[in-house]
């Protein structure tokens, strides 16, 4: 179908937006949904009907990379049948391969990194009108804004931007939540581990004032949101000195993060710098305590270094903050934590694990684990397992090592594991997991626990969409009526994944479900006869 874009009718358009990678690229796609529409433009599910197509990018692994370029090379020929659409790469993509990008795929009009997200509407714009020759005919014309993750990294430069108005310009209403929502407390990373990219694509890190993040918690409960999510690279580095806050436009700005010392504050306290120093301890107790209609505070991600008791003491005194933790320990060997450039140990991991059990008995950990790391010998991996049996995480996300540009790993060292061998440790380490998984699982069969439901289940959704024959999918008869059932998924304050048929009108509330049956990587249960009531 070919559309006729004029700069007049932007009101009008319509706009395809698919994101990749993890929960901040969901956020930052939300925020810029969520300015786009509040401009006229109308989002769709179906690229192909779509005036702009936007692909919202994740370099952390090249895996992650391939499938980008795969889907923009899919799209050269639907832009030559329509040179009109607009095809744009957001995030870190853009950032750090985006000239690349350009001269491979000219089929790309705009480029925009993850430090300028802010700055979407105006290149959509600008791209729609120089699209338009002075003949009126279209022609390939690029813009872009990247390379200035620097330029948001020193504080009084800082100040002198705006992306703090993206998460500023969130707009909130009732209708553009199932209940749950992100909310940014800290952006970009300093701590340089060695195999990672986001401290190239997403800066160094600022921490937001905490008074922005107080008030988008406070109006999304207003609106209805019943579980927030905070989310960082590393949370537990949250620190934000109210004594030199600088305010440009009546706005507070975000502030440098500075580079901690490696286990400061373990075992005690997480840094605090000075007086006036809004610490991660306080920002989560002021949350929970000043929104006592939000049921749900939970927050990603942590690093397993500088993790005070501080922050363990106010989880344990309040109820409504998730027993979840997601500590992304990387490796059991000390000899490749340090090669990563972690700052801790296994034994100081291990000590952060003991305290969480201490503090919080009915805690679920997940974890993170690189596999075939440089150098990584048979004993590195027999260390990483054992770690996996100490710790006893709910769930480990394993990634086979990818050697990523302008990362010190990738300039330091040979990326010498045989992707055969990163294969097989990955196997290895994930047969582990599930009989872990399972045995953590089967200990909430026959218990009733309250699971916050969050979707229609994929399957599901798969066998109403394909065929409204639920039994095609599911593997039970289904009779006409029947095809009325869903199966809903929802998680528990632990992050466990739950199953159960029910009314999709429950999504976004909490619910009770007798957990009937477990396993590895779903708990399967009903409502109990009180949630079946109110359903
Ligand atoms: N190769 C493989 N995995 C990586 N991760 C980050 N960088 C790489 C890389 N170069 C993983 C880490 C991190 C998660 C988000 O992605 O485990 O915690
Ligand atoms: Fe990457 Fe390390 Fe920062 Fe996590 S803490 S984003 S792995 S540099």
């Amino acid at each position: 179908m070919t559309m006729n874009i004029t700069s007049e009718n932007t009101s009008t358009k319509t706009v395809y937006l698919k994101t990749f990678g993890c929960q901040m690229n969901v956020l930052d796609s939300d925020l810029v949904q969520g300015q786009l529409e509040a401009m006229g433009y109308r989002f769709v599910d179906d690229w192909e009907v779509a005036d702009v197509i936007l692909y919202n990018t994740c370099s952390v692994r090249e895996h992650a990379e391939n499938k980008v370029w795969s889907r923009v090379g899919e799209l050269k020929s639907h832009k030559e049948k329509n040179p009109h659409v607009i095809l744009g790469i957001l995030g870190c993509m853009a950032e750090r391969d985006g000239k690349d990008m350009v001269r491979k795929h000219p089929q790309v009009d705009l480029l925009c990194g993850p430090g300028e997200l802010d700055q979407v509407p105006m290149l959509i714009d600008n791209t729609m009108k120089t699209h338009i020759d002075d003949r009126g005919g279209v022609r390939n014309a690029h813009v872009a804004l990247q390379g200035n993750t620097h330029r948001r990294s020193a504080t009084y430069s800082a100040a002198a931007d705006n992306l703090e108005n993206l998460d500023l310009s969130r707009s909130f209403s009732a209708s553009n939540h199932d209940g749950a929502a992100y909310v940014r407390i800290t952006r970009g990373c300093n701590k340089f581990c060695t195999y990672c990219v986001v401290p190239n694509t997403r800066g160094r890190e600022v921490h937001r004032h905490p008074d922005h993040i107080f008030e988008e918690c406070k109006k999304l409960v207003e609106q209805g949101v019943r579980e927030i999510t905070l989310l960082g690279q590393t949370v537990n580095h949250y620190h934000y000195d109210l004594n030199s806050t600088v305010t440009i436009e009546g706005v507070h700005q975000p502030q440098v993060g500075q580079i901690l010392s490696p286990n400061r504050g373990t075992g005690g306290a997480s840094p605090i710098f000075s007086d006036g120093v809004v610490s991660f301890a306080d920002l989560l107790a002021r949350i929970h305590d000043d929104l006592p209609n939000l049921e749900r505070l939970r927050f990603i991600t942590s690093l397993p270094r500088d993790f005070g008791n501080d922050i363990l003491q106010v989880i344990k005194d309040r109820p409504r903050i998730c027993r979840y933790l997601h500590l992304p320990v990387q490796s059991g060997s000390n000899r490749v934590l340090k090669l990563m450039n972690r700052g801790y140990t296994v034994e100081e991991f291990k000590d952060l694990i003991d305290r969480v059990r201490e503090y919080l008995p009915d805690a679920e950990l997940a974890t993170d684990i690189i596999v075939g790391f440089p150098t990584e010998t048979e004993e590195d991996q027999k260390e990483t397992a054992e770690l996996l049996r100490y710790c006893k995480f709910k769930n480990s996300f394993i990634f086979k090592y990818s050697p990523r540009p302008d990362t010190v790993a990738i300039t330091r060292f040979e990326d010498d594991i045989s992707n055969e061998t990163k294969k097989r440790r990955n196997n290895e380490l994930l047969a582990i997991q599930a009989e872990i998984s399972q045995e953590i699982h089967d200990g909430y069969v026959g218990k009733t626990v309250p699971v916050f439901v969050e979707s229609v289940s994929t399957k599901t959704k798969k066998a109403q969409g394909n065929t409204a024959d639920p039994s095609v999918t599911l593997g039970w008869e289904a009779s006409e009526t029947e095809v009325e059932f869903t199966q809903l998924a929802g998680r528990t304050a632990g992050d466990l994944i739950v199953c159960f048929d029910g009314s999709s009108e429950l999504i976004g509330q909490t619910v009770d479900v007798e957990i009937d049956k477990a396993a590895p990587l779903t708990l399967f249960g009903k409502l109990t006869e009180a949630a079946k009531v109110s359903e």
